[in-house]
């Protein structure tokens, strides 16, 4: 589909490029204080098209593979696209930064289009698709491999799999490795060697200005700290170095609980216990809960789903299980499987409904050291209260984390943007979910905003503490940034330097989403 594409725009930009035969103008600064009047979607095909290396595609409006390539998971305020274009090789991004900046439009990065952000209607410009960036390879001795951009999860725990290696990834399979990477990334082998940033050797990265720098600890190390934690804000990954480790286990064992609710608060106490406080075992890797509708158990009370995944066999595990088996679950499913089939067992595949796209999701956040139980109850009784008095929203999830955490700790707070290192055990969301429908939208919004009071009321200890990568956008930065001032003050001074015009500033950005 994807070549048959490229072949009719081929022949299109043949037929512009004769009659138009123009070349785009280069302002002396590299940046156009005005976007040409007769900027069309043709003109930038003809104009860029030939530029670009034969396995590029762009897509515009009219195409057949527009709705596809526009399809985004998250439906509620979405960014305005003039055109997608499909970079066939690393080198053509540089070409379509400077292109973009010579014109004056404004481009965004797109992989697998998982963001949550609810402030992307902001943008209107060129996205760069990085779907044809996929290629992995294991360097020799086995210690790092070589990631494109547009690598996401499922594909990297497979590939490297397959070789004997396995990374920390994200935990969810549709999710790209650089989104979450670039916010630092939580997934199920943090425990074991920390997030996603933690294991970035080397970033090939596209500046605002269209230049290419290899950023490591011996090359710009301050953009290396920068984009562990914060790297949305400065460049596009073409690719990236990260640490692979050997596989230590041929399976994993996981667990899914389903119980009803007059179980919360045991089941609330019995993971707290589990927890310790982050003290869990690390083999331990994940387990999450969440309040979600199943219609074969009650149509107007949620259910509590617990899902844990342990890597290593079933009779380790046992005994950290047994206390939730005794609660009394509705029902129990259970397995040992090859890594690779755990995201799909636990509710976090490919084809499970948390990876579908095109749904409205308003998104509300808390992060904490212990679930306080009395406000989880507040935050279920109020789910079924709103699904009651508003049965369209019955898609909506809140979703308890927690990850094992030694990983993370043991990695130094200031060695890198990610803030939050020591700072939680447990993240948690409000996901309200339905097919796109504006006038739900205020009923949503109140609804996120009264989960996130009763969170912030249950943790009256703690200032709140935002995930960039769950972050919605009317967060204040210093939440989603780190509070020591020194971490503002070195991201603003660095995206002085690296991207003074404000080029990526449409992921929930240092700079605040007017900014
Ligand atoms: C279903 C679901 C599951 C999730 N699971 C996890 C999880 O397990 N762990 C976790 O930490 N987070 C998780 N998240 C949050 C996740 O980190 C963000 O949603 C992330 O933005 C998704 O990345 P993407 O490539 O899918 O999305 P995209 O929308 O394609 O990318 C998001 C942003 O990342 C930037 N970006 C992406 N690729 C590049 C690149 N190559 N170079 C530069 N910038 C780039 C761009 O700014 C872009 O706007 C999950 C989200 C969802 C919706
Ligand atoms: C667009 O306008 C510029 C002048 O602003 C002109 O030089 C250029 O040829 C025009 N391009 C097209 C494709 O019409
Ligand atoms: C777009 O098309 C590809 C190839 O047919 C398919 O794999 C993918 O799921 C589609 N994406 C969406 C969002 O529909
Ligand atoms: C949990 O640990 C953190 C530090 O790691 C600490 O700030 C917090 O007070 C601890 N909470 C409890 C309930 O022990
Ligand atoms: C939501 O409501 C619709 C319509 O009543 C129903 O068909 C669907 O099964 C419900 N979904 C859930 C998850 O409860
Ligand atoms: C109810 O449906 C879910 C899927 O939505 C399934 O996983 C679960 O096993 C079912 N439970 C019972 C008791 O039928
Ligand atoms: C939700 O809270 C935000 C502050 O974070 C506020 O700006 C917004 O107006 C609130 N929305 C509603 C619908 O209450
Ligand atoms: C738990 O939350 C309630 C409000 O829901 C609050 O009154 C209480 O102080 C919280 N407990 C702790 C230990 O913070």
């Amino acid at each position: 589909m994807i070549s048959r594409v490229f072949t009719l725009l081929a022949i299109c930009f043949a037929l512009m490029v004769s009659i138009v035969n123009s070349k785009p103008i280069y302002c002396l600064n590299g940046n156009c204080l005005y976007t040409r009047s007769n900027l069309t979607t043709e003109t930038i095909i003809s104009e860029l098209g030939p530029q670009l290396s034969q396995r590029s595609v762009i897509i515009g409006p009219n195409d057949a593979s527009w709705a596809n390539v526009t399809s985004r998971y998250q439906a509620y305020n979405q960014p305005h696209i003039l055109l997608v274009i499909q970079p066939g090789r690393e080198e053509d991004i540089p070409t379509i930064v400077k292109y973009a900046n010579s014109n004056s439009v404004d481009f965004l990065t797109v992989n697998r289009g998982h963001s949550l952000s609810g402030s992307n209607g902001r943008f209107n410009g060129i996205q760069i698709s990085m779907q044809l960036l996929t290629d992995i390879t294991i360097n020799k001795g086995g210690k790092t491999a070589w990631f494109q951009g547009g690598t996401y999860d499922q594909q990297v725990i497979d590939e490297l799999f397959k070789h004997g290696y396995v990374a920390t990834t994200g935990s969810c399979a549709c999710v790209g490795m650089m989104g979450p990477g670039l916010g630092g990334g939580h997934g199920r082998y943090q425990g074991k060697y920390g997030l996603i940033s933690d294991n970035l050797v080397t970033l090939n990265v596209v500046l605002a200005d269209g230049s290419t720098v290899r950023v490591s600890e011996d090359s710009h190390p301050d953009l290396l700290w920068a984009m562990k934690g914060a790297g949305h804000n400065f460049g596009i990954v073409t690719s990236f170095e990260l640490k692979i480790h050997p596989k230590q286990v041929d399976t994993w064992y996981y667990r899914n609980y389903v119980y009803t609710q007059d179980k919360l608060e045991t089941i609330f106490q019995a993971i707290n216990k589990f927890h310790n406080n982050g003290t869990e075992p690390v083999d331990m890797a994940y387990e999450y809960g969440v309040y979600t509708m199943m219609p074969n158990i009650s149509t107007t009370e949620a259910v509590i789903f617990w899902s844990f995944a342990w890597s290593g066999s079933q009779s380790g595990a046992q005994k950290y299980l047994m206390p939730f088996d005794k609660i009394g679950p509705v029902s129990i499913e259970d397995g040992n499987v090859p890594y690779p089939e755990i995201p799909d067992r636990t509710g976090s595949g490919l084809n499970d409904v948390v990876c579908e796209p095109g749904f409205e999701h308003i998104v509300g956040q808390t992060e904490t050291f212990v679930w306080n139980i009395t406000a989880q109850r507040k935050i279920y009784d109020l789910y079924n209260e709103k699904v009651r008095a508003q049965p369209l929203l019955n898609s909506t999830v809140v979703t308890m984390e927690g990850y094992s955490t030694e990983g993370v700790k043991a990695g130094e707070s200031s060695s890198s943007a990610f803030p939050w290192r020591n700072s939680y055990n447990h993240l948690a969301f409000i996901s309200i979910s339905y097919a796109p429908n504006p006038a739900l939208d205020q009923f949503a919004l109140e609804w996120r905003n009264e989960t996130r009071a009763l969170w912030r009321e249950g943790d009256p200890g703690h200032l709140p503490t935002n995930y960039v990568n769950y972050a919605w956008g009317d967060e204040p930065l210093e939440s989603v940034y780190g509070y020591e001032p020194w971490r503002l003050e070195k991201l603003r001074s660095l995206k002085s330097r690296y991207d003074p015009s404000g080029r990526f500033n449409y992921y929930n950005p240092i700079t605040g989403v007017q900014g």
